[in-house]
């Protein structure tokens, strides 16, 4: 018996399995664990041949490669490198002259419930003009765009357009602040920021095109050279004449075709920030190739994409996994695919489900922290429970972006999927580009809580600090041994701060995810148990300790020094938990709560909202050994709220931690 078919009989006999429906197995396309096993086995066999055959299939080739996988400057691995293509021509002109052509390749209803459709060949026809209006204002290949969009089909577009003409984007999801888009604008060099006047969500229009004003206006920003505005609210914004530009006046008299520009599967198809465990984010650089090759392949693999099929990813295109699976991967796939402007509790708490039932949603794909805020909802008002809603057209449920509790699993298998859907709790990260440890939903029994077994082809294994495998059962570091099409190619302009924060020399050159896991000693299932560096993940979103306490310190005329941690919160999974020396007397009282919120307000504003410290606690100085090093683990326990029972001996102050204890 092969290793995963014998781990598979021992899952079955654990307590909470749920093999696949045998309707599932029988029609999907990696059908039964016979099926995963075959890939892998493939993969095992000819790891190149593997991943050539996959490219060959999944991918339209404008000059096909003739070299797979090249190691010789590991770990700057390169794919397929003299093969050329087109992203947006792998989306869109691939569907040309096809039955996919009159399609709905979009869904989109808008914070206030409008619904607008279009279909693949206007699709097309939008980012080839769009693409146009970039090359009238000099955009061309080999540029950076900062892209800061609401969730709209023009989002998309402005994404697509610039893949078309190869150009390199750079989307920042419209949360964040003036001073997360001016740092990007500069590390990126953008030479346009495409962006909207409004956003609209939860009927509430929140500025876009001021913020950018703003970013650029605080300087260092000069590479800037378009701000192309789409018009999303009939509200007035201001222009800066000679810069500025309206998306009606950029499209005016521009053709709707434009001829896609092929370019080298390494070239870079987009640079993503993302927080990692410095003050500073990372340029996360996917090339075209092998992230195409994954939006692609995992549609089909972990999705089971059939045409009939409407699906709908939740997420925002300024995380990656609004980039894989909105903007590339299900249009890649041809599929229709519901896109949503709003929030998931506007006008109420049933909005998924009323939209499920509304769109005919076949393939639903969430969060974590979405369906814990809606089982809160639900549990609270009837009315919202998704049992209101006719949900009998969905198939196939996703996870995505945490750890999933078993009973926020258990509770969406039973109410959302009507123990009829499978739930691939897909693990994966921005530098993965896409899925790498996930169930199949024609294959995988599920186990609630785990993202049970990597991708064919996906070398994943649990180790210590120096490189070597912990048996099944024992915690260790996630690392994937082996590289992938899709990885990170690149920190952008970093390339020794790539090495070092993924490929660390103790580390035998395997990728280092930055998570720790364990895999069940019986059946080698993966369950991944959070971070175990400097970031933190509240909400599914990715945030660095020290870029909060970079945030925090930069307002010096008040805070002297900052410590930042996480703690669990059972809503948002972790909670941002800030110890801060003032430069004055430790304050109490309404003071405190007064100086906490000035301090929330202004993380805020340095970062974006989604950074603001739940708690905040003054203490006359931090926890601190002889050394003068912060003893973070006692402030972890703090966070928790537990008392101190570990060894203090070697703190310098220990009365500390009694003031540290005090929340305001
Ligand atoms: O800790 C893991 C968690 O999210 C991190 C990656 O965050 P980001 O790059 O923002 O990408 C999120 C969307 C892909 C990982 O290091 N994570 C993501 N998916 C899961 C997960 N943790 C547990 N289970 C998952 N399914």
């Amino acid at each position: 018996m092969s290793d995963s078919s014998s781990a598979i009989q021992s899952v079955l006999v654990e307590n909470r399995v749920f093999p696949p429906p045998e309707a599932l197995v029988k029609a999907a396309r990696i059908s039964g664990m016979a099926g995963y096993e075959a890939l892998c086995a493939e993969a095992n066999k000819d790891f190149e041949g593997f991943w050539a055959r996959l490219a060959r299939e999944n991918i339209n080739w404008t000059k096909p490669f003739t070299q797979t996988l090249d190691e010789s400057n590991a770990p700057f691995y390169k794919w397929f490198a003299d093969g050329e293509l087109n992203a947006s021509a792998n989306c869109l002109d691939k569907h040309m002259g096809t039955p996919v052509e009159n399609k709905t390749a979009i869904i989109f209803e808008a914070d206030g419930g409008e619904v607008t459709k279009v279909t693949y060949k206007e699709l097309l026809a939008r980012v080839s003009q769009f693409a146009n209006a970039l090359k009238a204002r000099g955009v061309q290949k080999g540029d950076r765009v900062l892209i800061y969009m609401p969730m709209t089909i023009e989002g998309i577009v402005a994404m697509q357009a610039c893949a078309r003409i190869g150009a390199t984007h750079s989307v920042v999801f419209g949360g964040f602040s003036a001073k997360a888009v001016q740092e990007r604008i500069q590390d990126a060099g953008a030479v346009a920021v495409i962006t909207a006047n409004y956003q609209l969500r939860g009927g509430k229009e929140l500025p876009l095109k001021a913020i950018v004003d703003e970013a650029i206006a605080s300087g260092g920003c000069e590479c800037v050279k378009t701000v192309f505005v789409y018009e999303r609210t009939a509200s007035a914004w201001a222009r800066v004449a000679g810069r500025d530009i309206s998306f009606a006046e950029a499209v005016a008299g521009q053709s709707t075709e434009c001829a896609p520009v092929p370019v080298e599967a390494e070239h870079p198809l987009f640079v993503l920030y993302t927080s990692g465990s410095t003050g500073k984010p990372k340029g996360v650089q996917h090339a075209t190739g092998g992230y195409m090759l994954w939006a692609k392949l995992t549609m089909d693999w972990t999705f089971d994409i059939q045409p009939s099929d409407v699906f709908w990813c939740t997420a925002d295109i300024g995380w990656v996994t609004g980039h894989t699976y909105i903007t590339y991967g299900p249009l890649a796939a041809g599929a229709t695919e519901v896109v949503f402007e709003g929030v998931p509790t506007y006008p109420n708490a049933g909005r998924f489900w009323q939209m499920i039932e509304r769109h005919k949603v076949s393939i639903f794909y969430t969060a974590p922290t979405a369906i814990r805020s809606l089982i809160k909802a639900a549990d609270s008002d009837e009315a919202v429970h998704p049992g209101k809603s006719d949900l009998s057209s969905l198939r196939i449920l996703g996870s995505v972006g945490e750890p999933i509790n078993p009973e926020a699993w258990m509770w969406y298998y039973k109410n959302v999927g009507q123990e009829r859907c499978p739930i691939v709790d897909t693990w994966w990260q921005t530098e993965n580009g896409g899925h790498l440890i996930t169930p199949l939903p024609g294959a995988t029994p599920l186990v609630p809580g785990s993202c049970t077994l990597p991708l064919p082809g996906i070398d994943a294994a649990i180790v210590d600090e120096t490189g070597n495998d912990v048996p099944n059962g024992s915690g260790g570091i996630l690392v994937i041994k082996r590289p992938w099409p899709s990885m990170i190619r690149t920190i952008w302009g970093d390339p020794e701060r790539f090495k070092k924060s993924y490929f660390p020399e103790e580390l035998k050159g395997y990728y280092l995810a930055g998570d720790g896991a364990v895999r069940d000693a019986k059946t080698g299932y993966f369950r991944i148990t959070g971070r175990i560096d400097d970031v933190l993940n509240v909400s599914g979103h990715r945030m660095g300790t020290m870029e909060i306490e970079s945030a925090l310190v930069a307002k010096s005329d008040l805070v002297a020094e900052a410590a930042v941690v996480g703690r669990p919160d059972d809503l948002t999974g972790e909670a941002i938990c800030a110890f801060v020396v003032l430069k004055r007397p430790r304050p109490t009282g309404d003071e405190a709560k007064q100086i906490a919120k000035e301090l929330r307000d202004w993380v805020a504003k340095e970062i974006g909202p989604i950074a603001k410290p739940k708690d905040i606690r003054f203490g006359d100085n931090l926890p601190k050994t002889r050394s003068g090093k912060i003893m973070r683990r006692l402030l972890r326990s703090l966070a928790k709220g537990e008392s101190i029972t570990q060894d203090t001996s070697t703190l310098e102050n220990p009365a500390i931690l009694d003031q540290l204890a005090q929340n305001n």
